[in-house]
């Protein structure tokens, strides 16, 4: 096991109805709020307007960027940011999805250093502007998925380039407080449930799979997490106002990427930059269904390359026999995410997943472009073997 060390400032107000402390919480952080959130479900769902009261009966005002779209591009933060400007707000929150919270983490650092947001991400050929001052940040989650409400990235696409990159940066990027409420997420779709769902698991699959071999209890956690995930997923898609089902979901996501599940391993992370590759590309791709496409071709490369992780997770969460032959538990495991995945209504690969084979190069072109190839990969032909074997030919 690697040495670690664990710094996770963000105050977590959890459980179900704890909406209701928004009002009181913000009233810490600032006079004016700019509130970041996406176009549409915030509104329908009444959450948008019970915050603005809330925030009202705390003397805290507030102001509305409801322009945000999945896969958030930096465009809508610079403009997010000069609205935040013009008004003097003074402090962020980011209700909503991932897309919504990464934002608000986005808006927060063009409003109080200027600029616009894509000079803060780095990148191979690019040198990111240094982050000055951040403004203070609440996050409130309408969706299980992402954990941008416990740790300090954000994830941003540049529609020109069609790079889609990540900022992290532990020192500037925490909330300051995140409001869980498991409650706001009965009414998410089923598509996007799944999507948030397959994203948890991945969050602790990847290290899981390339880290250290010797952290039997980050194992343990990560394993936990997966069949929270897995046996609840069945549950909250027949019901979906299941409160049980709902809240063990939201924990998952919030507790999978603080900091503690991957401590102590330096896994490489492989399917999440792929898929950034592809929704840089595909914008009506959401985070969650690329995940999904790429995740069983990835199990069967690994199995090849690093068969013990592979193995230990075919017998730990899909019941297999531990005498099996290696191959098969590659496969036993390929095939158990396979199935999960369709059933809970996702494609489990690219073609389905309506990416095109022509696109195959320039999605592997980006991922290098952006990150880089993973070192577990090695070249690009072996990340196009993935890409093609993902995309089921
Ligand atoms: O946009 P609105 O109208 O709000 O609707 C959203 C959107 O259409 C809808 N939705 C959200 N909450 C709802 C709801 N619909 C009904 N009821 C509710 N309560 O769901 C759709 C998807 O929302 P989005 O925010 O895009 O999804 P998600 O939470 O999966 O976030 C995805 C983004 O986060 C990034 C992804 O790359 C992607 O850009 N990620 C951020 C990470 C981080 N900050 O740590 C890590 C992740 O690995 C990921 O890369
Ligand atoms: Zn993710």
């Amino acid at each position: 096991m690697k040495e670690f060390i664990i710094y996770n400032p963000v105050k977590i107000i959890f459980g179900w109805g704890v909406l209701e402390n928004c009002g009181k919480e913000a009233k810490n952080l600032g006079k004016k709020a700019l509130i970041i959130t996406g176009k549409n479900s915030t509104k329908k769902t009444g959450v948008l307007d019970r915050v603005i009261e809330l925030l009202k009966n705390n003397d805290v005002q507030s102001v509305v960027y409801s322009n945000i779209t999945p896969n958030p591009k930096t465009d809508e933060v610079d403009e997010a940011a000069n609205l935040g400007i013009k008004e003097n707000c003074d402090f962020v929150i980011g209700l909503g999805g991932g897309s919504a919270m990464d934002a608000a983490k986005g808006v927060a650092i063009v409003l109080k250093s200027g600029g616009n947001l894509w000079d803060y991400v780095a990148l191979p050929s690019k040198k990111a502007k240094q982050i000055g001052e951040v403004a203070s940040v609440m996050l409130i989650p309408t969706l299980a998925a992402t954990g941008s409400e416990s740790n300090p990235a954000a994830v941003f696409t540049n529609k020109e380039t069609q790079q889609k990159a990540a900022i992290y940066n532990p020192a500037k990027l925490y909330p300051k407080v995140s409001i869980v409420d498991p409650s706001l997420t009965v009414t998410v779709p089923k598509r996007q449930t799944a999507e948030g769902i397959i994203d948890i698991i991945m969050h602790v699959l990847e290290e899981y799979l390339t880290g250290e071999n010797d952290c039997d209890l980050q194992d343990r956690i990560t394993e936990g997490i997966i069949l929270t995930c897995i046996e609840n997923a069945e549950k909250v898609l027949q019901k979906p106002d299941d409160k049980n089902a709902r809240t063990n979901i939201s924990l998952a996501s919030t507790i999978a990427l603080c900091g503690l599940p991957n401590s102590g391993r330096s896994g490489s992370w492989v399917v999440h930059p792929i898929e950034h590759a592809i929704t840089g590309i595909y914008d009506n791709i959401a985070h969650g269904s690329g995940i999904a496409a790429v995740l069983p071709a990835y199990l069967r490369f690994l199995g090849r390359k690093k068969p013990d992780k592979v193995k230990q997770l075919a017998i730990r969460i899909f019941d297999a026999d531990e005498y099996t032959d290696e191959e098969e538990l590659t496969e036993v495991c390929a095939k158990g995410f396979e199935d999960f995945i369709s059933s809970i209504g996702l494609a489990n690969d690219l073609k389905d997943a309506g990416v095109e084979k022509a696109k195959l190069t320039k999605i592997a072109d980006k991922l290098i472009e952006v990150s880089g190839i993973p070192d577990i990969i090695g070249n690009k032909d072996a990340l196009m073997g993935i890409l093609k074997d993902a995309f089921g030919e």
